[in-house]
């Protein structure tokens, strides 16, 4: 062989792959089975804003020590009740579970179906439910009213209600505008009974979470149920994987995370912009829920930051559709969007500035957050992906 021969070779080889990835012959490409999968772009924040944001040099979610090991599957949302008791969860095979000491452990305390079987036994790693959620259901995000009532956002099937002793939980609203709720994610309840939440995706349900994240698709909505008229309204639409929901101490506005676009936003209950909704604050990475604390402080948790593939692949919308035909696996796919685990959490005072973060730089105790929970002088961190909860002292 010449010299001569090895361009044409490689001119061809160019051009048949190129064929070969646009048509995607033999359905190699994690989206062949989707067909309408369209990447849209996000806002995402300036260089100069995500310089701006602190860094927690002391690293210190590292000192987070793992609890309760191989006891509790996926536990998203984290809470006590009005008595103390708990934690709380919802994990991944259905279930809201509740820690009732050593002797007794990890015990349920809500269903969201009353028909459960084998196929929903909790597995570890927790992911391997994700083939079975949409029959055993995956409760979200959850909270109590004062009258101990606890309020589900289970992921398949909408809004649900369980009496202070739990059992099966009824489900409140699974539709609003005709439409279904598709995947149901994290509610608040103001003073008077009215809930507020959201349903990340009217497209994909939470099984394809990361679809969602990959096409920055905007079928997201923000909602109310009004307790008295049985009412859903929707409040906001076209977000792009609205999660985490929270009300603000002075009960004037609401905060949402709007995962895929990596920030906050906040929706006005009171004052000249009650009904509107802005921009809140940019994030380092993807939120999941925020939780106020007794301060009016809010605990933002995220999933993963945004890392520099992430955020160039937005700007261009169309090489990013290409690129996700090529035959990459999902894991493949996640660890070149999500990159390396690293665990990080904000505390946003109620003005909008971050006031402190705490990370864990190569998550090795915390990470993966979904949620933060501030109680007695101790943050208490969900995951939903991972078997056990993370605690460390309020730092
Ligand atoms: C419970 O019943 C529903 C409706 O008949 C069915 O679709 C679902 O698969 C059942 N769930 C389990 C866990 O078998």
């Amino acid at each position: 062989m010449g010299r001569v021969s090895v361009k044409p070779f490689f001119t061809w080889a160019a051009v048949l792959g190129s064929i070969f990835v646009a048509f995607d012959p033999f359905s190699l490409s994690p989206i062949a089975g989707e067909k309408d999968f369209k990447v849209l772009t996000s806002l995402q924040p300036s260089l100069e804003v995500l310089a701006s944001i602190p860094r927690d040099e002391k690293n210190i979610l590292k000192n987070a020590e793992i609890v309760y090991g191989g006891q509790v599957f996926g536990p998203e949302s984290v809470l006590f009740d009005s008595r103390g008791r708990g934690p709380y969860s919802g994990v991944a095979d259905g279930r809201v579970v509740r820690w009732e000491g050593p002797e007794k452990g990890w015990v349920e305390f809500a269903t969201v179906v009353s028909n459960r079987t084998e196929i929903c036994n909790p597995t570890n790693p927790p992911t391997a439910n994700l083939k079975y959620e949409h029959v055993c259901g995956r409760p979200l995000g959850l909270r109590f009213n004062k009258h101990g009532e606890l309020f589900i956002c289970d992921a398949y099937f909408g809004l649900l209600k369980v009496g202070p002793e739990g059992g099966l939980a009824e489900v409140l609203t699974n539709e609003a505008e005709g439409e279904k709720l598709a995947f149901t994610n994290d509610l608040d309840i103001d003073d008077d009974g009215t809930i507020y939440f959201t349903d990340s995706s009217t497209k994909h349900p939470r099984s394809k979470f990361f679809y969602s994240m990959l096409e920055s698709e905007d079928t997201g909505r923000f909602l109310k149920y009004d307790p008295k008229t049985k009412d859903t309204t929707v409040l906001i639409k076209k977000l792009q994987f609205p999660n985490g929901v929270t009300i603000s101490k002075d009960h004037s506005f609401i905060v949402i995370a709007e995962t895929r676009v990596g920030r906050l936003i906040r929706y006005w209950l009171k004052g000249p912009k009650a009904g509107t909704w802005e921009h809140f604050v940019w994030l380092p990475g993807f939120p999941d829920n925020v939780r106020t604390n007794e301060e009016g402080d809010f605990w933002v948790a995220l999933h993963c930051k945004r890392n520099v593939i992430d955020r160039l692949m937005n700007g261009f919308p169309g090489v990013k559709q290409a690129f996700l035909k090529l035959p990459l696996s999902p894991n493949i796919l996640y660890s070149i969007f999500a990159g390396k685990p690293h665990g990080t959490a904000l505390k946003v005072s109620s003005e909008g500035k971050i006031l402190q973060v705490v990370e864990d730089r190569k998550g090795e105790s915390a990470k993966l957050l979904s949620e933060v929970e501030e109680h007695n002088g101790k943050l208490w961190m969900g995951s939903v992906v991972l078997p056990h909860l993370a605690v460390i002292d309020k730092p």
